[in-house]
């Protein structure tokens, strides 16, 4: 069924409907600058969510003495606020305007890119700061270690499906078979991401040291999720 708006005097499909919210600020109209996509709708709820939890991880760790572990959760959380703006910026456009669909996942790969470099950083300084102490002690820790192989499967899938999909997959129809795969497994690797943050604040040298509260993380992890998860339209993960 076709929606008619006041704003917006062209019928929107309602294979284009969010899950919660009005069709016309979960799709980029022709003419809006693509930036808008950042904060139409409920990504304002999204970006309050993922500002605070940067600000609450970063004045936990700014709160102590700066040590080389310190470059672990200000990359880490950085890259997640990198992630959710990658995302927020292509939800909106649609293939009805090409030039917003080829323009977003341009600008989506490269914060994307920006954003595993950091996480991989992340990783290094954790490996290297750990030393001979021993591994994967916590939740924490596995879950961490979970989600870096997943962030890196998922680099790779979105490589391949965009770059290469003719040489690796035989055809572009079939990297193209893939975005919806690829859309599941990112929306549910942000949740682990934001879950690996929460449970970072039971690790012991939080609970001693830095003091980033659980409560703070869940509430800003809730709206984040609250904030991206209603731009979803239906049909780009194939339901
Ligand atoms: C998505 C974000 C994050 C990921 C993927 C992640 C990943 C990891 C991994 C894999 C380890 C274990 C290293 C090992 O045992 O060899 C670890 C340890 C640690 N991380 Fe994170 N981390 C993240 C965010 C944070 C944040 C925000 C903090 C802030 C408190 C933090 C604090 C710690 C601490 C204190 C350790 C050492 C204790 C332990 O091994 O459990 N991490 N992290």
């Amino acid at each position: 069924m076709a929606t008619l708006t006041h704003q917006n005097p062209e019928p929107i499909d309602s294979e284009d409907e969010p899950l919660l919210g009005s069709p016309v600020q979960a799709v980029q109209r022709d003419g809006t600058n693509i930036y808008h996509n950042l904060v139409t709708g409920t990504a304002t709820v999204a970006q309050a969510g993922i500002w605070v939890l940067a600000a609450v991880v970063w004045s936990g760790v700014f709160s102590d003495q700066l040590s080389f572990f310190s470059a672990h959760p200000l990359l880490n959380v950085s890259a997640l606020l990198l992630q959710v703006q990658a995302s927020l910026i292509l939800q909106p456009t649609t293939t009805a305007t090409p030039k917003h669909k080829h323009l977003g996942t341009r600008i989506h790969y490269i914060i994307q890119a920006i954003s595993v470099a950091a996480f991989i950083a992340a990783f290094i300084v954790i490996e290297v700061n750990k030393g001979d102490h021993p591994h994967l002690v916590s939740p924490h820790g596995i879950m961490g270690l979970i989600s870096y192989i997943a962030i890196l499967c998922q680099a790779l899938v979105g490589v391949t499906q965009y770059f290469f999909p003719r040489q690796i997959l035989g055809s572009v129809d079939a990297g193209k078979r893939i975005y919806k795969y690829h859309r599941w497994f990112g929306y549910g690797l942000m949740i682990l991401e934001l879950a690996t943050v929460a449970a970072a604040t039971q690790t012991t040298y939080n609970l001693t040291t830095l003091h980033i509260q659980l409560w703070a993380v869940l509430v800003a992890a809730v709206l984040v999720i609250a904030g991206v998860g209603a731009r979803i339209r239906k049909h780009k993960l194939g339901l």
